[in-house]
């Protein structure tokens, strides 16, 4: 089937701040959309979002990215046979820049997001069946949910230092059941919260944001919700993204966390002693994302009951993710497409993951819409957990809600 329009404007992410729609119209008269997210907390080594600068918006417009796609990368597949997985390929050869500066980022995955979902359509197929038969996977599997409980770091107010808690019930039988245990946990929480006179409000990816004493208190309050609400550590366990980058001091090498000035190595061994005292299953960047050394120690340290998670240490990357394989520095990857620019590459990363032996985790960004693009993803390219947001937000809901949607018209179990 021929693409016949390619369209493209400017609507507002979950903060208010602008990001691009793209529309595909098929020589059928059917069409496909997609929506592009944006990060707060943003890797170093991230492929790069075209902005327009100066006053309107606070300098944070997409016009100039719009009109890349109008005038740079909708004329080079109009009239054609829709083919994904191609003209992704040309997408990347269009921007052969290492951070995607041609093109930007944010133009570049609009379009191959709709590229992907219009294939799917013109087969008739779910987004997620697509990807899975383009990887000739004919089993499905549904992800595990990593539900972000408390926010701090850049997505919230409260000067917590950890950016975020995340509860995961991975002895859920179902994505459903997994829904279910993580609503019941977030209820028992907002209720130990009001007890204790906290704040209920939530930060920006739909987990609460309290002001808390120190970096232990939320796993605290955590594990007692777990608890009153009648589960333990043989069904859920508890993540964090510490998003460390945020609170490195790159002159003298030292992180500033809960007012401290830490060495690498004092960080490290809080983590060991918080390990011990809570049933803690994933560390998303607790390092830095150029403190390379450290991570090969806290993976051979923790690694082997641990998921030492790289994000903004290895943003989607091939290149960066194959380097952490041969370190030996981490065991599992977040995979954003936006890191990266296009889906194809996306699941390169993944593909290169599952090749040796690393867990996947599909994520969300801080700056969302209501496009559940990622849930099929997931689920398309098997990855083992998705990371969404919290039990709130209609942005972080509309993707678990998916998962739920598709869970229920193919009744799959869960690994
Ligand atoms: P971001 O945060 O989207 O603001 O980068 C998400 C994360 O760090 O996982
Ligand atoms: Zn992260």
């Amino acid at each position: 089937m021929k693409i016949s329009e390619i369209h493209a404007y400017e609507i507002y992410d979950s903060r208010g701040i602008p990001t691009i729609a793209c529309e595909l119209f098929l020589e059928s008269g059917e069409h496909v959309a997609s929506a592009v997210p944006s990060g707060a907390s943003v890797g170093k080594f991230e492929a790069l979002e075209l902005r327009d600068g100066g006053d309107r918006l606070n300098g944070k417009g997409v016009k100039k990215a719009i009109d890349t796609i109008y005038q740079k990368i909708a004329p080079q597949f109009i009239g054609r046979e829709i083919e994904a997985l191609i003209m992704d390929q040309e997408l990347i050869a269009l921007d052969d820049s290492a951070q995607k500066k041609k093109l930007g980022a944010n133009a570049m995955l609009a379009v191959s997001m709709a590229l992907f979902r219009g294939h799917a359509l013109s087969l008739g197929l779910e987004l997620y069946d697509f990807m899975a038969r383009s990887l000739d996977y004919d089993e499905m599997t549904m992800p595990v949910p990593m539900i972000n409980v408390f926010n701090g770091g850049r997505h919230a107010t409260n000067k917590l230092s950890v950016q975020e808690y995340l509860l995961i019930p991975y002895g859920a039988r179902s994505f459903a059941q997994a829904m279910e245990i993580s609503v019941e946990i977030f209820y028992e929480l907002k209720k130990l919260l009001e007890q204790a006179g906290k704040n209920t409000c939530t930060g920006d990816e739909g987990g609460f944001a309290p002001v808390f004493n120190n970096s232990i208190e939320p796993l605290e309050f955590l594990a007692r919700a777990i608890q009153r609400a009648g589960y333990d550590s043989s069904t859920v366990g508890i993540g964090m993204d510490v998003a460390a980058s945020e609170f490195y001091d790159e002159k003298c090498g030292e992180y500033l966390f809960d007012g401290k000035r830490l060495k690498a190595h004092e960080l490290i061994v809080w983590y060991i002693e918080q390990c011990h005292k809570f049933p803690i299953i994933s560390l998303e960047d607790p390092l830095a994302q150029e403190d390379w050394l450290f991570w090969v120690e806290l993976k051979k340290l923790l690694g082997s009951e641990v998921k030492i998670v790289g994000d903004d240490l290895l943003v989607t990357s091939a290149t960066r993710i194959n380097h952490a394989i041969e370190l030996d520095a981490a065991n599992a990857a977040i995979i954003k497409p936006n890191q990266v620019g296009t889906v194809s590459e996306a699941i390169q990363a993944v593909l290169l993951c599952q090749e040796h032996g690393w867990t996947t985790i599909a994520s969300h960004r801080s700056g969302e819409t209501p496009d559940t693009f990622m849930a099929d993803f997931a689920l398309g390219v098997r990855a083992n957990y998705v990371k969404f947001g919290g039990c709130s937000h209609g942005e972080r809901l509309a993707k678990y809600n998916r998962l739920l949607q598709i869970e229920f018209f193919k009744s799959t179990l869960m690994r």
